[in-house]
């Protein structure tokens, strides 16, 4: 109803504004039509009574000429006239010629060269306003063959010419504005009348379930949208927590449950020969991993990965699949070969070489080689090849995970233009100068925006990204859709901070935590009341190992009490060893944990412990248990799982969460201490005051975590991506089917 009264009123206006600019034309045109009327008229009276006016034109006939004079004057529009002679002199005029007009006044313009023969005498026409209001002159020669008279001046009152044209104007105005009016209101009406017409069809197609076949695909659409629209609002209703029941219906509500095809570098199940010639599955230590795995578990669907385990090959068929988890079967796995030559290149040299230390602020210099270079784009086509060869369908729902693939995303599209891509980079994006150091950055940016939606942890990482598209590449930043778009297409650029399943799936049946802490306290040969830190990590220089057993020996030095009670126990992953600097922190760690060791321990008892392998999941699940406060002290980190996953290790709501401000973590989690891991005053303050912590404080920044962590599981992580994806999904379908029904309907295509 508001629409068409603004409708009307913009109507009036713009009729309106019409009208005036025509009445203001038609006052000019008609007031020019009657003064050319005048003007005839005026030379018709002189031509009419030219004998007389010539045998009487001279000074003795002055009353004979004033009575021609007044003859003229009777025509109802003449209001005077006046003869004039060559020497512009008055010789007669009648009553009510206006004292303004003179002769000479007028005779300059009759004859304005004195001199000039009477042929060049001219016929002068003016408006000229006087007190009494506007009058026509004309002033008219008076020629005997060839001699020159005089002239006649006649005075037409122009009033009328005022008076027809404000009437014209009036009448004007009243049919147009009559118009504006009619033509609001039929418009109205008609198009409240189609618009009850298309509905009511529209309603009755979808009762009767829509026969016609040219009604099909745009009903199965709309069918769609509003299905769609209502679980949107019916999820959003319903609220509470993300499960795996509630992912895998998101995922059959919003995509018809259909099958999601993951690529990530590393598998979440590696198959190793042991020396005994024994084969162990293994779950690699990888945030990733840890993230993912539940969600596919929950989706089914295929993950595809780097085959990298010494065994992996004879556990999968000839294609390199086979069905995971173990025991349980719900997802396919697909290993993808490399070679020696190309794990080097793409993995280890551009991946972790070049891509690692560029995205993370830890100092050390990313290397880019232009082999390491071939490699990565050789793999990420060999994968996207892969993830082509996995789909059955045109428009699949692919899942691009991390660094390892900045390609993949563009080629898949080549490959597969329909498909939805959802990318997520695991690990931080770098300022917009620091990236540009890169010899491939623009090719690498590119490669991302073949995704639908590109994922970071938080919205700082967003931004950088954004700041490279717009320095580096010729593309617009839509603000209000947090989106990239370039050639036409678009990307989602938004911030999905990852998280754990909840619960942790090692909690069922797992020991108590006293238990637990009796365990580790028994397998390390521990004090039985000894207070234990712990770190658990790959053994990475970005996840500040140094700086942590550095803040140890400051505990220490700080708090003699501890010498003797304290341990901290480091579970450390060996990772990339073959890469130069992973294995001069390998020493660096052991050549403090050594020393701290030497100044501190006693006896038997050692102040650090560091454990430099490969631990299962449960194993990491019961030390997190045993732990009185678990230290995270990454230099720099996407989001970093371990943090979380100390926090849901502890339904006893006991144990403190040391955490590096560096962390995307540390953006959801402030109830943990939050410490600079360069600051070992800091970070040493902070594990005295964890370990001194009342159990009632514990529990209530423990119960604060647990809560953030539950909620915003990755259930939810997934949830999110996913519906954004479907939205996604549904606007592209209905554009593009739409765009073909109007093609068609325009004859443009068959
Ligand atoms: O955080 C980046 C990341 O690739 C994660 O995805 C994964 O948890 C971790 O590093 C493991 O690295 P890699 O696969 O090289 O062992």
């Amino acid at each position: 109803m508001r629409r068409a009264v603004r409708f009307v009123i913009a109507l009036v206006f713009g009729l309106g504004l019409l009208t005036w600019a025509g009445s203001v034309i038609v006052h000019g045109t008609t007031r020019e039509w009657f003064e050319k009327d005048v003007s005839l008229r005026a030379q018709l009276a002189v031509s009419g009574a030219r004998r007389g006016l010539v045998a009487n034109w001279d000074q003795q006939h002055v009353v004979e000429l004033a009575t021609l004079l007044s003859d003229i004057a009777h025509d109802e529009r003449i209001m005077a006239v006046a003869a004039c002679a060559a020497d512009s002199s008055l010789l007669a005029r009648t009553r009510d010629f206006p004292a303004e007009l003179s002769c000479a006044s007028m005779g300059i313009h009759v004859r304005p060269d004195p001199e000039a023969p009477a042929a060049a005498w001219q016929t002068w026409n003016s408006v000229v306003e006087l007190p009494g209001g506007t009058v026509h002159v004309s002033a008219i020669p008076l020629l005997e063959t060839e001699r020159p008279l005089g002239y006649l001046v006649l005075v037409h009152d122009l009033s009328f010419v005022e008076r027809r044209a404000e009437q014209t104007q009036r009448y004007l105005l009243l049919a147009f504005g009559f118009l504006a009016l009619a033509a609001s209101a039929i418009t109205v009406v008609a198009a409240r009348l189609s618009w009850r017409g298309w509905s009511n069809e529209l309603r009755r197609i979808l009762r009767s379930g829509g026969h016609r076949p040219e009604f099909q695909p745009i009903l199965r659409d709309v069918h769609e949208l509003v299905g769609r629209i209502a679980a949107e609002g019916d999820a959003e209703r319903e609220g509470g927590m993300w499960t795996p029941q509630r992912l895998k219906q998101t995922l059959n509500r919003h995509l018809h449950g259909e099958r999601v095809v993951v690529l990530a570098n590393r598998e979440p199940y590696v198959h190793q020969r042991a020396e005994d010639g024994r084969t162990s599955v293994m779950h690699p230590a990888s945030g990733l991993v840890t993230a993912l795995e539940p969600v596919m578990r929950a989706c089914s669907g295929t993950w595809i990965a780097h085959g990298s385990g010494s065994a992996d090959r004879e556990m999968a068929d000839r294609d390199g699949r086979l069905r995971v988890p173990p025991g349980e079967e719900s997802y396919v796995l697909r290993r993808v070969w490399l070679t020696p030559e190309e794990e080097q290149g793409y993995y280890y040299g551009f991946s972790n070489e070049g891509l690692w230390p560029l995205c993370h602020i830890a100092h050390v210099r990313p290397s880019f080689r232009s082999e390491d270079w071939k490699h990565y784009q050789a793999v990420n086509e060999k994968f996207a090849d892969a993830v082509c060869a996995e789909v059955d369908t045109d428009d699949p729902i692919v899942l691009v995970q991390d660094y390892h693939f900045a390609l993949a995303p563009g080629l898949i599209r080549q490959r597969l233009p329909r498909a939805t891509v959802i990318m997520f980079w695991h690990i931080p994006w770098p300022s917009s100068q620091r990236f540009g150091i890169c010899p491939w950055r623009e090719e690498l940016l590119e490669g991302m925006l073949g995704s639908s939606i590109l994922g970071f942890h938080t919205q700082a990482d967003c931004n950088n990204f954004v700041g490279c598209v717009e320095r580096f590449l010729e593309a617009r930043t839509d603000q209000e859709q947090h989106a990239i778009v370039q050639h036409g297409r678009s990307t989602l650029v938004r911030p999905y901070p990852i998280s754990l399943e909840w619960p942790a799936r090692w909690q069922q049946g797992a020991l108590t935590v006293e238990e637990c802490r009796a365990g580790v306290v028994g397998e390390l040969g521990l004090a039985p009341d000894a207070l234990i830190g712990l770190g658990v990590d790959r053994l990475d220089y970005t996840k500040g190992i140094e700086e942590r057993m550095l803040a140890v020996e400051r505990l220490l030095e700080r708090f003699p009490a501890l010498r003797g009670r304290f341990t901290f126990v480091q579970l450390a992953a060996p990772s990339r060893t073959i890469i130069e600097q992973y294995r001069q922190l390998n020493e660096r760690v052991e050549f403090v944990a050594a020393r701290i060791n030497e100044r501190f321990g006693k006896g038997a008892y050692r102040p650090v412990v560091l454990l430099r392998a490969h631990h299962e999941p449960p194993t990491v699940f019961r030390y997190y248990r045993a732990a009185h406060v678990c230290y995270v002290s990454s230099l720099h980190d996407g989001m970093n799982l371990v943090a979380k996953e100390f926090v849901s290790a502890r339904e006893d709501e006991q144990g403190v969460l040391v955490l590096s401000q560096f962390t995307g973590a540390a953006r959801e989690l402030p109830e943990a201490l939050i410490v600079n891991p360069y600051d070992l005053d800091e970070a040493s303050s902070a594990l005295v005051a964890a370990l001194n912590m009342s159990a009632e404080e514990q529990r209530d920044r423990m119960r604060a975590m647990r809560a953030m962590v539950a909620e915003f599981n990755v259930y939810r992580w997934a949830g999110r991506m996913l519906v954004d994806a479907s939205r996604l999904r549904s606007r592209d379908r209905l554009t593009g089917r739409l765009t073909d029904h109007l093609m068609v309907a325009a004859g443009l295509r068959p």
